[in-house]
């Protein structure tokens, strides 16, 4: 007996060139972004015991490795500093030392690299004796417009070591609109700001707190980073964000959020990104090394998931071995 039906949904599915001709969502070397912790010294390179296959690089070393991701088709790099503690205080001073670790790596990928975009973390954290994104006051509040002050010389200090793209992930209230007017006043017009707009208070930061030492010494972040109950609450944060000048915003972590990057891309006039976050990154090692999962299949499945939220680039720790897999 013939059995007609009126839907065959399956019929798509037949083969591989009818699934690549119907596919919505495609993964590329260009949307991926690579996040770097950099350490002082030469020729250094500490693994990060919480993030299998991740180091900390010295600056020759970073630079070296900007050059492989460029050879790879990455197109951007993100930077995160892990100092020492001694050269950590109240005020972040060592965040806008235009000698300082950070901008000299700045520098030096861009001259090594001009095409390679370099995108800097602001927030006071890596240079912070309290491990806060912003000012702590004697009673152990973070003090917004305290902080608006040294985000902005930071960005400014960045922005003349040739950063592209400043990339405030503080959570203070008016920093893309402070930051714009710093930059634009300094003549910065073409440096980008990628907000990270719907920032959760998030656990899957611990092991990039471990990488940087830059876990916070009192309290917690949560009163600035979001709550992660609430999503109404990042599209509005998105919203000032790009009004207050933002290019890029950014949801983060990913893979518990995509519904927030769904939101957000909803509504939102410029591109989305999205930070697939230490904690993520970690899990999927750890089932890898354990044997438990399909490690490549599990990370092109989880990175095609951004893109099918709506994210328009993805940072990731993966980015050098997806990079790998998608010039294979
Ligand atoms: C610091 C910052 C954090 C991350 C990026 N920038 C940590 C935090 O807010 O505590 C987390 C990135 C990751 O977990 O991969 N402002």
């Amino acid at each position: 007996m013939t059995i007609t039906l009126t839907s065959r949904p399956r019929r798509n599915r037949l083969s591989e060139n009818i699934r690549s001709l119907v596919r919505e969502n495609n993964l590329q070397v260009t949307d991926l972004i690579m996040p770097l912790f950099i350490i002082d010294g030469t020729n250094k390179q500490q693994p990060v015991e919480s993030m299998p296959g991740i180091s900390r690089f010295s600056l020759d070393l970073i630079v070296q490795e900007c050059k492989t991701l460029n050879q790879l088709g990455v197109p951007a790099v993100v930077l995160f500093p892990s100092l020492d503690d001694t050269v950590k205080d109240a005020r972040a001073t060592e965040s806008a030392n235009d000698d300082g670790l950070y901008q000299r790596t700045i520098a030096a990928i861009k001259a090594a690299i001009p095409e390679m975009i370099v995108m800097t973390d602001v927030a006071m954290d890596p240079y912070s004796s309290d491990g806060h994104d912003g000012f702590v006051t004697e009673q152990g509040t973070i003090d917004n417009d305290i902080t608006l002050p040294i985000l902005a010389e930071m960005s400014l200090s960045q922005a003349r070591a040739g950063a592209d793209v400043i990339a405030p992930s503080d959570m203070m209230d008016g920093r893309v609109g402070y930051i714009r007017e710093a930059l634009d006043q300094a003549g910065f017009t073409n440096v980008g700001i990628m907000a990270y707009s719907a920032k959760y208070a998030s656990a899957y930061y611990g092991p990039f707190r471990d990488a940087l030492s830059s876990a916070p010494k009192h309290g917690d972040k949560k009163t600035y980073q979001m709550d992660p109950a609430n999503v109404k609450e990042a599209v509005r944060e998105a919203l000032l964000d790009i009004d207050e000048g933002a290019d890029i915003v950014m949801v983060k972590p990913g893979l518990p959020y995509l519904d927030v990057i769904r939101a957000v891309e909803e509504v939102s006039e410029v591109p989305v990104a999205v930070y697939n976050v230490s904690g993520e990154y970690a899990m999927v090692k750890a089932a890898s090394m354990n044997g438990w999962i399909d490690h490549k299949k599990v990370v092109l499945e989880t990175m095609l998931g951004f893109k099918r939220a709506g994210a328009s680039m993805i940072l990731s720790y993966h980015t050098k071995e997806v990079a790998r897999w998608l010039s294979e």
